[in-house]
């Protein structure tokens, strides 16, 4: 007899999970940068487009197939009876590798900028910039460059929590924190956005975020915003399907995915109106061109012009340290759970082992940032094969291709190999019956696949500039 499979014990527990997942590093650390680069509003228009005809389609197809086949990613394919989709799940595990690898480094500068906060915040001030260069071994006025140890070590400390977490299970805690974190989250946020808003200068900022620039916008930034759009809500990366395989029968699948969708989006949208206008009223010209680090050098000016900001700097930071961690557990947990169920490895060499390989691998991120010049292979139709910095190398090539193949796979899987009378039938089983069925089954189907399809393919033929 198979083991009964875990389930979420509450409602609410489900519902935390998955918004921690989403909610994370990319709402508030990517997403402002690129809204910025893709002409403000613009992006924004496009990426909201996005969210509502593919992000959602491919949130609801991730959950639904997960629940139905109730298994992980590579395996429920075959438990489907469609084996020849378990690409999907592999794509989605090596991506979860990769992306772990970088995600873990981030969250130790964030880790740095709390105790940096905490106890040299009169240096964070004087130069937000310098500080933020100066963490990834850079020296912007001479041009002096060293190896980024203190960004390394704060890596590490990052990398090896997630793996205590992943090893010791406490789970319960993690949704603990969450019912609170993530409220809290949210209200700094709103507190944030009213400062930031209400400084001079902010107001350039503002209708830079409002009025689209379309003069920005190429096929490569519309590629970013889908990839973006997949990473902010943790899609193409086989965590729905997991997630989704530990959901009961009684759930309401769609409500599920449009308050996870919905959350996710806001909270973006929130960091974008907080950080973009800050960039504009305290970095002025000389920063609005320098898209790194927007997350850590924009808002030194926010909080040195408000009142107790030292106290707001480091409850922020924490509370990001907190939203990035829970995401970063779930990115690990997915490539963990996958081996030792495949391989029948023991849990707890597992974490360590890809721990320490990622850790590895992350190092090599962080150093190419500024540090050293080290160079990924690239490649598109217009621009041949390029050389960009290594961390962006890894990024484009999760986010711009693996990632939207995934998702791209798991539609192409419902659309046409499984049947979106199937999926239909499985959200149905809470008893109630699905309104959508037509407009789901003709986005899955069609419109998503095709755009995803149209957007990969022009983005390649056109030259994918990382703008
Ligand atoms: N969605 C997370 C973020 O926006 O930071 C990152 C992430 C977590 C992506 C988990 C994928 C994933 F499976």
């Amino acid at each position: 007899m198979e083991p009964k499979r875990a389930q979420w014990g509450s409602k609410v527990g489900f519902i935390l999970a998955a918004a921690g997942s989403a909610v994370g590093l990319g709402n508030i650390w990517k997403f402002p940068g690129k809204a910025f680069e893709g002409g403000g509003g613009a992006y924004i228009l496009i990426y909201l487009a996005i969210v509502l005809l593919i992000g959602i389609p491919v949130m609801l197809s991730e959950l639904t197939i997960g629940r139905a086949a109730q298994a992980n990613a590579v395996d429920s394919f075959e438990k489907l009876r469609h084996p020849g989709f378990k690409w999907v799940g592999w794509i989605g595990v090596i991506v979860a590798f990769i992306i772990t690898s970088y995600y873990a480094h981030v969250g130790g500068w964030v880790l740095r900028y709390v105790a940096g906060y905490a106890t040299e915040s009169g240096k964070i001030y004087a130069d937000p910039l310098g500080y933020f260069y100066g963490l990834l071994g850079y020296n912007a006025a001479t041009g002096e460059t060293w190896f980024p140890l203190t960004a390394i070590i704060f890596g590490a400390i990052f990398m090896a929590a997630t793996c205590y977490i992943i090893i010791k299970g406490v789970e319960d805690g993690i949704e603990r924190f969450n019912k609170f974190g993530m409220p809290a989250l949210f209200i700094i946020l709103i507190i944030l956005l009213v400062r930031a808003l209400t400084m001079p200068g902010a107001a350039e900022g503002l209708s830079y975020m409002l009025i689209p620039d379309w003069s920005k916008v190429t096929f490569s930034t519309v590629l970013s915003a889908l990839g973006q759009a997949f990473f902010s809500l943790s899609l193409g990366m086989s965590i729905m399907i997991t997630y989704g395989s530990y959901l009961k029968k009684e759930e309401n699948l769609t409500k599920n995915t449009v308050i996870i969708c919905g959350m996710d989006t806001l909270v973006a949208l929130i960091a974008g109106f907080i950080i973009v206008p800050a960039v504009f009223a305290t970095l002025g010209a000389e920063g609005v061109g320098k898209g790194a680090g927007f997350a850590f050098s924009s808002l030194a000016g926010v909080f040195q012009q408000m009142p107790g900001g030292q106290i707001f700097g480091i409850l922020f930071y924490l509370l990001l340290l907190f939203a990035a961690l829970t995401s970063c557990i779930s990115l690990l947990e997915g490539v963990v759970a996958f081996v030792t169920e495949r391989f029948g490895w023991k849990r707890t060499a597992t974490t360590v082992i890809l721990g320490i390989i990622m850790f590895i691998i992350g190092c090599v991120y962080t150093c190419s940032q500024a540090a050293f010049d080290i160079k990924g292979i690239w490649f598109d139709f217009k621009n041949g094969f390029t050389t960009p910095i290594f961390g962006d190398f890894m990024e484009f090539l999760t986010d711009r291709l693996l990632i939207p193949i995934s998702a791209l796979g798991a539609c192409l899987f419902v659309g046409w190999a499984w049947k979106p009378q199937n999926a239909i039938r499985e959200i149905e089983m809470d008893g109630k019956p699905f309104g959508l069925k037509g407009a789901y089954s003709f986005l899955v189907k069609y419109l998503a696949p095709i755009c995803i399809i149209v957007i990969i393919v022009a983005s390649f033929a056109t030259g994918t500039t990382l703008s």
